[in-house]
């Protein structure tokens, strides 16, 4: 008879884990506020009030908070003077808006590969990528966990280059005690609806630069000055203003954001500790200089080979029917995505550029590995969840292992 639930056996948990967005009355009052008080866009107080608040928490002097996490990427770009034919240094391992907030501006990605014990952007290869074209390195705090900022700061100030943090994932999370989004000249972050505070959708700006804030908010609001008039336009900006819901919806979510950062933590020790017993499991480094970590996804190790050569998209299929919400994550480093085509032209062979970039060529062997056979990820609402559901996860993948002759057999 089947063990595998996958096969028909009895699954390892039928219970559901953490079911996201978590809201309370403090959401349903704070937008009812906003709805009577008739300010729904500019002339309200939340908007301005979220920007303080995020900022202050991240360790910055300002904030602007954006129509989402992209729009926040692009605008920061162009705050940074990035445009036709500049070169920004970024990471294969990472949503597509962190390359297409490049290209909007003009600009040519140029990826290079991540670190395999952080799947993070690796400083070295940043290093030997800077070219005459360089002005930016965009690194992303992938899951949440800091890349390493000591490293990339120092090769941004000995290349005179900015940074651009991608924080999209990286509420709270900290590198050496700092928060991340302004370690870096500017940083973006998301608000959109699997984030660990979310308005639906939503971004953010954060620097403690008075300049690129200026900037950034200028550009946030149709190109307007902050003491200008409403039709004078400076610079090439578009409305991309938060709305007073969005703002209201996010206050009450920030007062949630520490304790549930704190439970995420636990448990990913909890897990780190028990899943790396498992032959074929393992967990990305223990770096002490990483002092919190928001945890948006929990990324682990998987070695096909210990699992009887079965690919992590069988297994990861096999632990969902047990119970367990594993995905694979990125499935492809995004250097090998369809849309570029659509850049073909202009920027990647524009005449400002002078020179052609041709991605087809590319392999970059740590990301490759990452995405095609070894990463896995559990997202943040089930690291909300008890001890007892840490432990479900663990049995599922020990129960998967012991009968992984029966898994191939299926096949
Ligand atoms: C790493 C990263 N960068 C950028 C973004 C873009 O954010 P948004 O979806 O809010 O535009 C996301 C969101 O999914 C992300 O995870």
């Amino acid at each position: 008879m089947a063990k595998l639930a996958i096969n028909g056996g009895k699954p390892t948990r039928e219970k559901p884990f953490p079911s996201w967005p978590i809201f309370d009355e403090n959401e349903e009052r704070a937008l009812l506020e906003v709805l009577r008080s008739k300010q729904w866009g500019i002339g309200g107080t939340k908007k301005k009030e979220f920007e303080e608040k995020f900022s202050s928490y991240q360790n910055a002097k300002y904030g602007v908070a954006v129509t989402n996490g992209t729009a926040a990427l692009e605008i920061a770009l162009r705050a940074c003077g990035i445009g036709c034919g500049d070169e920004v240094i970024t990471t294969p391992y990472t949503f597509m808006a962190t390359a297409t907030a490049i290209l909007y501006v003009n600009a040519i990605p140029i990826f290079v590969d991540i670190e395999p014990d952080t799947y993070n952007i690796d400083p070295r290869k940043v290093e030997d990528a800077i070219t005459e074209k360089t002005k930016a390195i965009l690194p992303v705090h992938i899951g949440g966990r800091p890349a390493n900022m000591d490293e990339l700061l120092k090769i941004a100030e000995k290349n005179n280059l900015c940074i651009i943090e991608d924080a999209c994932q990286a509420w709270g999370s900290e590198w050496r005690g700092r928060r991340v989004g302004a370690i870096g000249n500017i940083g973006a972050f998301s608000f959109q609806s699997s984030k660990n505070i979310t308005s639906g959708e939503g971004g953010m700006i954060v620097t403690n630069d008075k300049e690129l804030y200026t900037k950034a908010w200028s550009l946030h609001n149709c190109g307007r000055l902050p003491e200008g008039a409403w039709y004078d336009h400076y610079l090439p900006g578009g409305n991309y203003r938060m709305t007073e819901f969005q703002a209201a919806i996010l206050l009450a979510q920030l007062k949630r954001l520490d304790e549930h950062t704190r439970r995420r933590m636990e448990n990913v020790k909890y897990l780190n500790e028990k899943l790396s017993k498992i032959d074929g499991i393992s967990v990305l480094k223990n770096d002490e200089r990483i002092t919190r970590s928001s945890y948006h996804l929990y990324i682990f190790k998987y070695d096909p080979e210990a699992f009887g050569g079965l690919p992590k998209e069988k297994t990861a299929k096999a632990l969902q029917a047990e119970g367990i919400p594993v995905s694979v994550g990125y499935s492809k480093p995004l250097y090998k995505e369809p849309y570029l085509e659509y850049f073909k032209k202009c920027p990647l062979s524009c005449p400002y550029y002078g020179k052609s970039v041709d991605y087809s060529n590319l392999k970059l062997p740590v990301v490759e590995k990452a995405c095609y056979s070894e990463g896995l990820w559990i997202g943040q609402n089930v690291l909300l969840g008890t001890k007892e559901d840490m432990d479900d996860i663990v049995a599922a993948f020990e129960k998967v292992k012991e009968n992984i002759d029966e898994l191939r057999s299926k096949l």
